[in-house]
């Protein structure tokens, strides 16, 4: 039996007794959003940027939260202290809570909150110096990436996929443009040691650590550019990194059979991951 601590609807539970009905939004019709949110040294990383985007999804579908941000970091402060964590990651969705199931939205609800935390998996640091294998992959998702959905079953697909050619991630290509990774955003570098990364679009989930990222580059003299690029630039770029919550900043040294970067990580990926660990701590 699991001696996890977990939340759910008000309640701080034993993770064996934490359980949603069988009629939740969520559970029926994916009918819900969700945040991550990495917590380091006993400190959530850009907690107010995460809650803002939760709210701001929520608002995008209509769904009323009926909790404060400051409810919602005591609730996850109280997770890592109760499952003795130091760093680790929140996971956190709400639902349109149970209904009798109507193909339309419910005047009447409660949602359903719940939250977990979870501890991180440790990255070897000589695996993060050779960097990793991406792969390409047509965009097959909806047209409201902008939206933290729940309804996730494409990019699991796609993540299969990847995994299953020993890649960590894919990245995907909708009308010749790379749009984001199926859990992640995308940067390149270019010839000109110019950042470039998609505008955030519906077509991309405009990440926090990627905002984290532009910022904390340009403060440090690297030029950024929000531009769409296509896949040949990909192809063909100096560096190419991915960011998230949970990957932080993980460069790509293999894209399907192409050698990125020497097969290593490249200089800007490790500058600012360095920059990037040190904002955290
Ligand atoms: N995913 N794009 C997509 C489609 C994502 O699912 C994520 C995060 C990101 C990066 O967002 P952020 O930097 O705010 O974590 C971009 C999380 C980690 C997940 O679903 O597990």
């Amino acid at each position: 039996m699991s001696k996890k601590i977990v939340f759910l609807n008000d309640e701080f539970l034993a993770y064996d007794k934490a359980f949603i009905h069988i009629e939740d939004r969520g559970f029926q019709l994916a009918d819900g959003v969700y945040e991550v949110i990495l917590y380091q040294n006993n400190k959530l990383v850009d907690f107010d940027e995460h809650i803002e985007r939760l709210f701001r999804s929520a608002k995008e579908i209509n769904l009323k939260i009926n909790k404060s941000k400051i409810e919602f970091k005591e609730i996850f402060l109280k997770l890592f202290a109760e499952n003795n964590l130091d760093s680790g990651y929140i996971y956190l969705q709400v639902t349109r809570g149970k209904h009798p199931r109507i193909q339309t939205q419910p005047k009447d609800y409660n949602p359903t909150i719940n939250a977990i935390a979870n501890p991180l998996k440790i990255i070897d640091q000589k695996d993060l110096e050779n960097g990793f294998k991406a792969i390409t992959h047509d965009d097959i998702r909806w047209k409201r990436c902008n939206i933290k959905s729940i309804a996730l079953l494409p990019s699991t697909l796609l993540k299969e996929k990847a995994e299953n050619e020993n890649a960590i991630e894919a990245i995907l290509t909708r009308d010749g443009f790379v749009t984001e990774g199926s859990f992640c955003n995308v940067f390149i570098v270019n010839d000109k040691k110019q950042l470039i990364t998609r505008p955030a679009d519906n077509y991309i989930l405009e990440g926090i650590t990627r905002n984290r990222v532009i910022d904390l580059a340009k403060k440090n003299n690297i030029e950024v550019i929000e531009k769409k690029f296509t896949k040949e630039e990909l192809l063909k770029a100096k560096e190419v990194f991915l960011t998230s919550s949970t990957l932080k900043i993980r460069p790509i040294s293999k894209i399907d059979d192409n050698v990125i970067s020497n097969g290593k990580a490249g200089e800007i990926a490790q500058k600012l991951i360095e920059l990037y660990n040190n904002y955290c701590y």
